[in-house]
């Protein structure tokens, strides 16, 4: 698979491990390894665009009172300031590699979303940043002389030997797994949306990362900040497909099923509300009324002008039947982006040494509990930046342990695919009723119990991916709700009906490790 054993190597190949392979590469010789074949990351799906302040030191202060009020006094300062200095920075660096964004007269257009008090979104193809920003950064990286990419490889836990990771476990074939040694490891394995029935993420989503990490001793934080979109298409047979949050930047109106626009009756900022505030409205609304979607109507603007700012939403709503320039879209809540993770310091440094997080996977703090539209392709790219060289200069300073072993000879398990289907469905639908928007003691309970009855997938040994991923994604619904069941108050994204004040103590932060 690997002819020499990398000095970092990169497990996701999304907006964050993409950039952390470029940089590492400037020192060391990386290999990038991604379970999947094609540009299938969370990233890549990205539509509104990437939050930057690009003008006077006053636009930066800016965007930072923003990023520290939607995280509702949760974020962490430090890496806050990184996020808004060091973005413009990152942001002319995707230029000159190549990245295009859209322009309005002789300079960028800006978009706008919920809790920005200025415009300062940067946007491509209209809808489609995420496509835009990765395959730049995966040009460059195939590019790049010291850059391995290894496709279609699944990596099923990390090799800790006396306490430093040293190395992977990836799944050879016939479904053994095989150690690949790194002198650093740096998880970019992106999001969790796989753990809920309704979701915008792309079926990778299945908490990967988390999983390893915690079985491999790492501390995690903040995993009861799960936020939900508030607009994702509901129409029966359609994807959970995302509508951006840009359009009610530029003007889409929320409406109950009868036609009645009902944000100004949650919130003074309306349809641009923080967006937790916004999927709360809509759930209320939804359960008021009994339907299972609330209505986004954006008919106010012509066709042609939707065509051009929303060509992927516009094609992808025509194609179920739904002409966006003349009908109010069916949509409801789901679950969108994982705000905690695995806990780093502002150098994507973990609790156990040799390991290195980044991106949705990783928990910096930046997002606090409620993250800022469009902060998290900046994320990827400034704190990627960091990460791949702080990965590189650990692999430079302690070099390899050679593992002691190379083939994991314990027995696989298998299941077949019918069970795994019904255990995805049910862990699915008990997040979805017991941990989702609104939670209490008694809804994390029932989750919880559910949730029991397949802590056995977590002794048995896999050796094809359906089975980790399922395995994965039982483990990381499990630590949500657990910590979602120790925050007794409500803070940003994470909302208790049982205590809907925050509560005392609602500054510290929810840790966990692997105790045993
Ligand atoms: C959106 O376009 O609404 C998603 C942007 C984000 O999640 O930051």
């Amino acid at each position: 698979m690997v002819e020499v054993s990398p000095e970092v190597l990169i497990v996701g190949g999304g907006v964050a491990g993409l950039r952390a392979a470029l940089e590492a590469a400037r020192f060391s010789r990386v290999v990038l390894i991604n379970k999947e074949r094609g540009n299938k990351s969370n990233s890549a799906y990205a539509q509104g665009g990437i939050a930057v302040a690009l003008g006077s030191r006053e636009d930066r202060q800016a965007h930072m009172a923003d990023t520290l009020l939607a995280g509702r006094g949760l974020c962490r300062r430090k890496t806050v300031r990184i996020l808004v200095d060091e973005g413009p920075r990152r942001v002319r660096e995707l230029i000159r590699w190549g990245a295009e964004f859209d322009r309005s007269g002789r300079g960028f257009a800006r978009a706008h979303e919920g809790a920005h008090s200025r415009r300062r979104i940067l946007r491509a193809r209209g809808d489609g940043i995420g496509a835009e920003l990765t395959s730049t950064l995966l040009r460059a990286v195939q590019a790049h002389p010291r850059i391995t990419v290894v496709h279609g490889r699944f990596t099923a836990d990390l090799l800790v030997e006396r306490g430093r990771c040293v190395g992977v476990w990836v799944l050879g074939r016939g479904g053994r797994r095989r150690a690949l040694p790194a002198a650093a490891v740096v998880l970019a394995t992106g999001g969790i949306g796989q753990v809920y029935l309704r979701t915008t993420n792309p079926p990778v989503a299945t908490g990967d990362g988390i999983a390893m990490a915690y079985r491999a001793g790492a501390l995690l934080e903040d995993l009861e900040f799960v936020q939900f979109h508030p607009t994702a298409l509901a129409v029966a047979g359609a994807p959970t497909f995302l509508l951006s949050e840009a359009m009610r930047g530029e003007g889409a109106v929320l409406r109950t099923v009868k036609g009645e626009a009902f944000m100004a009756r949650y919130d003074r900022r309306r349809e641009l509300a923080p967006r937790d505030v916004v999927a709360r409205a809509i759930w209320e609304e939804m359960m008021s009324s009994g339907a299972d979607h609330v209505l986004l109507d954006v008919t106010a603007r012509p066709r042609l002008w939707l065509r051009e700012r929303f060509p992927l939403i516009a094609r992808t709503c025509a194609r179920y039947g739904i002409d966006i320039a003349t009908t109010p879209i069916p949509v409801a809540p789901a679950a969108h982006f994982m705000i905690g993770g695995i806990k780093t310091d502002e150098f994507g440094a973990t609790s156990l040494p040799g390991l290195y997080a980044v991106g949705e996977t990783a928990c910096t703090g930046v997002h606090g509990a409620n993250r800022l539209a469009s902060n998290s392709l900046l994320e990827g790219v400034v704190f990627g930046a960091r990460t791949g060289r702080a990965a590189a200069r650990y692999a430079r300073s302690q070099g390899f342990i050679k593992p002691s072993s190379q083939r994991d000879d314990r027995a696989t398990s298998r299941q077949d695919q019918g069970q795994f289907d019904d255990i995805l469905a049910n862990v699915r639908r008990l997040m979805w009723e017991g941990v989702g928007i609104i939670r209490s003691a008694t809804s994390l309970g029932r989750a919880l119990d559910g949730l029991r009855r397949y802590d056995w997938l977590c002794e048995a040994v896999y050796g094809d991916r359906e089975g980790m991923e399922v395995q994965n994604i039982q483990l990381v619904a499990t630590l949500i709700a657990r910590a979602a069941l120790r925050r007794r108050g409500s803070l940003g994204c994470h909302f208790r009906s049982d205590f809907p004040v925050k509560g005392r103590g609602w500054s510290r932060h929810v840790g966990v490790a692997r105790s045993d």
